[in-house]
């Protein structure tokens, strides 16, 4: 028997149903499942087991499951199970008579694990997104429960598809999308990311929730732009992260003898050099989620060719046959160089986790790694502009969209206008590691780290990601960039790579 984890337990099943086949949303066929019995569960019990002798099967637990959750919405005595395989002593189960179990299981689509939730009296609410890290997922629910002290009556179906940057996420999602079955709203990058979802077809403009809302009088300018995509906006922003971010363990740094954080490429090398000297890891590199070395490499771009320079490599200005690109490319070789070798076995927020635990110095990587160290507890951390980009702010932000055949329209709005709230903000922003998207927050109720962003913010010179959706179209920025600085990572062949970036951009447009 396994405790009980309310904080995971939801995201794992979903992220176990959601990784073997697209997820979708629709009514439960839960709902007309009477309690044959109620069962109480005691030790050594599991729920296959359980439906092994209710109903000869260990895998028709489903029933189960999505009886007992439907019951739980009626009446607390009974269990609420987000996960199968977390269950506890205790807990009282409503089991469903075999020929209504069976029934269940003829029309159940493990597509559509939002059948196992239950619906409430005015239906679920059904939140695609791929924040499933501790931080991630701490912000999220602070949201979720706002909402849902304003929307009892609905069901909060939270189905994450993990992998960061939404590598997983976002195909599966189309696929659902085209399918016709959507979530009642989704994570979106603010900028061209939206042309992944066909605006107008799978996704629609949430223009009339600006309009109610005010959204126009409280997020900036910046940001507003950066969410119009042919005179519509597809999302409601949450929150501002920044994606140049040199994050390093101070304890590291004293035992090394370093006494401030390095603030170009020279000295990061030489800060570097010390840390091993020391006996120090100098830095910890992800790759498994399939984002990081983009995401490293689009820094260096910018603290290589500056905020003008970096802008121009978007919009044609700059071309990517610049000797300036190639440095950054060779910039980029060195500082694998001094990494983990084991970069594509880690997460970002394993090598994240290597800085927090004092394993290696230092980690580049998008703001989200704060809301890490927060859920760490940690204080042993400081922070820097990446090499060379101070007076940079490599910018994204994460929206919720509304998919044009969301199950539950009228909950889904009530969601993405709460995400733009003072109060959602507020509460969410400080756990998952960036700024609000809005004006008006109270920077009170925010860090150290996350202060200095909203002074950098208010300052810098605002350039967008192109790993998180900002700067270049989804095609360019993952068939040509990513594509290319991935394969550079394992090949360092520069000229090669050089080459294939510029091919990229004329693919995407810009003839270089
Ligand atoms: C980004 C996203 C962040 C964070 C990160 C890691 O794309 O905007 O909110 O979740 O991925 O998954």
């Amino acid at each position: 028997m396994q405790k009980k984890s309310v904080l995971v337990s939801l995201l794992l099943v979903l992220a176990l149903v959601l990784s073997m086949v697209p997820s979708a949303s629709a009514a439960p066929a839960s709902a007309g499942m009477a309690c044959a019995q109620t069962y109480t569960i005691a030790a050594a019990d599991w729920l296959s087991k359980l439906s092994d002798k209710f109903y000869g099967s260990i895998l028709a637990y489903w029933p189960l499951m999505a009886a007992t959750n439907q019951k739980n919405l009626e009446d607390k005595t009974f269990a609420h199970i987000d996960n199968a395989d977390l269950i506890d002593v205790g807990w009282k189960l409503c089991v469903p008579s075999k020929a209504d179990a069976e029934a269940f299981l003829k029309t159940f689509d493990p597509n559509n694990p939002a059948a196992l939730f239950g619906s409430g009296a005015k239906g679920q609410l059904v939140v695609g997104s791929w924040w499933t890290n501790a931080g991630e997922f701490a912000g999220l629910n602070e949201i979720f429960k706002q909402y849902k002290t304003q929307n009892p009556d609905v069901e909060i179906v939270n189905a994450t598809i993990a992998g960061g940057a939404g590598t997983n996420f976002k195909g599966q999602l189309l696929t659902q999308l085209i399918g016709g079955k959507a979530p009642d709203s989704f994570q979106l990058h603010a900028g061209l990311e939206v042309e992944t979802y066909s605006p107008g077809t799978y996704v629609v403009p949430v223009d009339d929730i600006y309009t109610s809302a005010g959204f126009e009088k409280v997020f900036p300018k910046d940001l507003l732009a950066m969410l119009k995509y042919k005179d519509h906006y597809w999302g409601v922003p949450v929150n501002i992260h920044r994606s140049n971010v040199l994050w390093y363990n101070k304890t590291l740094f004293a035992k090394a003898g370093i006494a401030a954080a390095p603030a170009t490429w020279d000295e990061f090398f030489a800060t570097a050099d010390k840390l091993k000297a020391a006996g120090v890891a100098p830095v910890a590199l992800g790759g498994k989620d399939g984002f990081e070395l983009q995401h490293t490499f689009e820094d260096i771009l910018a603290g290589t060719l500056g905020a003008e320079g970096y802008k121009g490599l978007w919009t044609g200005k700059t071309k990517w046959s610049d000797a300036k690109v190639t440095d950054a490319l060779n910039t980029f070789k060195k500082y694998i160089s001094y990494a983990n070798a084991d970069h594509d076995a880690l997460t970002w927020a394993a090598a994240t986790q290597l800085v927090i635990d004092g394993k290696a110095a230092m980690n580049i990587m998008g703001d989200w790694a704060n809301g890490q160290f927060t859920a760490a507890k940690s204080t042993d951390y400081g922070w820097a502009s990446s090499p060379g980009t101070k007076g940079i702010f490599v910018a994204l932000s994460d929206s919720f969209a509304l998919p044009a055949k969301a199950p539950n329209p009228a909950n889904a709005k009530a969601w993405i206008a709460q995400a733009g709230s003072k109060a959602a903000q507020e509460a969410f922003n400080p756990l998952k590691g960036s700024i609000c998207a809005r004006t008006d927050c109270d920077l009170s109720k925010f860090n150290d780290y996350l202060k200095s962003s909203a002074a950098d913010w208010a300052k810098d010179a605002i350039v967008p990601s192109v790993t998180h959706g900002a700067a270049a179209t989804p095609k360019w920025a993952t068939k040509g960039y990513a594509d290319a600085v991935v394969l550079f990572a394992t090949s360092g062949d520069v000229a090669k790579a050089q080459a294939a970036l510029v091919a990229a951009a004329v693919d995407a447009g810009f003839p270089q």
